[in-house]
């Protein structure tokens, strides 16, 4: 998608009020005070919109009990807004300076403690521990971090501001509509890690095959002498879903066991009885 004129001479204006108000902020406090679209080691550091980083939030459902991981964490808003929901959060970022922004932007917001920041690449980091990940870098690095990202454990969620992975379809996708809370990058893919189920399983009913792309699932059910597709068929983490013919199966998948229910569809059509007359008093 390219910006529209609007948009960039908006971007052109906010860019010189940051540069400018940076270089006063410099001059005045002596702190290192980051420039939107300043050199990063792969990308550029542009901050996600403050609402775009809600709703990505939102969207992963973060809890206390989650641990995110913003891979590129710029001035650590992510991190920050994260640990302010309680979640543990820690950001990788390649430029020290920036890692001791967002130091300083956790103390300022009391957030110290539950917001980390190291100095490094995000290709040399573990992110393996995460249960969220967030990230606003660039497809290309999407592409090649997705492989990795495939490998974490099911039900890892995943979040990207502007830019997809490729032919792994979001689960979801959301964006900021209101103009006046956000101008540019305003959408944000999001996807579960799915179980990988693809081979041969043995169920009472006869063998199942299973194909796998991503977190979409087809295949057939052999039973005897007949072979009947695999339809419907989706992962969102370690839950599983497929229909063979009219039985739906839903189960949950752990390493090379599944197990769940299957409902199949019936129907019944009502009896009618002739009226009979009420049945005579005994007389006492
Ligand atoms: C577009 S900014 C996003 C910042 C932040 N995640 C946000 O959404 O506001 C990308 C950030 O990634 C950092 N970066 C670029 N290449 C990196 C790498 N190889 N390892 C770690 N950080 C990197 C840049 O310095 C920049 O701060």
């Amino acid at each position: 998608m390219i910006p529209s004129r609007f948009v960039r001479q908006v971007l052109l204006v906010l860019c010189m009020c940051v540069i400018a108000a940076s270089v006063f902020a410099q001059a005045t406090t002596g702190e290192y005070e980051p420039r939107v679209g300043q050199e990063g080691k792969d990308v550029v550091w542009v901050p996600t919109p403050q609402a775009l980083v809600d709703k990505m939030l939102d969207v992963a459902k973060v809890t206390p009990q989650d641990f995110v991981i913003d891979l590129g964490s710029g001035d650590g808003r992510t991190v920050i807004t994260a640990a302010k929901r309680d979640a543990r959060a820690l950001g990788i970022e390649y430029n020290p300076e920036m890692v001791e922004v967002s130091k300083r932007n956790a103390a300022r917001e009391g957030v110290a403690d539950k917001a980390q920041f190291i100095q490094g690449d995000l290709f040399e980091s573990d992110f393996s521990q995460a249960t969220i990940i967030t990230m606003f870098l660039l497809e290309e690095i999407n592409l090649k971090l997705r492989p990795r990202i495939l490998d974490l454990k099911p039900g890892t969620r995943i979040v990207s501001n502007y830019f997809t992975m490729g032919a792994w379809a979001a689960d979801e996708i959301v964006t900021v509509e209101k103009q006046e809370e956000c101008q540019v990058y305003c959408t944000a893919y999001f996807w579960i890690v799915p179980a990988k189920v693809e081979g041969r399983w043995m169920l009472p009913q006869g063998e199942l095959t299973l194909e796998q792309s991503f977190q979409m699932i087809s295949g057939t059910l052999k039973s005897g002498a007949n072979t009947t597709p695999v339809t419907n068929g989706k992962l969102s983490g370690d839950l599983i879903t497929f229909s063979v013919g009219d039985i739906t199966y839903t189960g949950r998948v752990n390493g090379s066991s599944m197990d769940g229910t299957y409902t199949t569809k019936w129907n019944a059509t009502q009896v009618k009885e002739a009226l009979q007359a009420p049945a005579k008093k005994p007389n006492l």
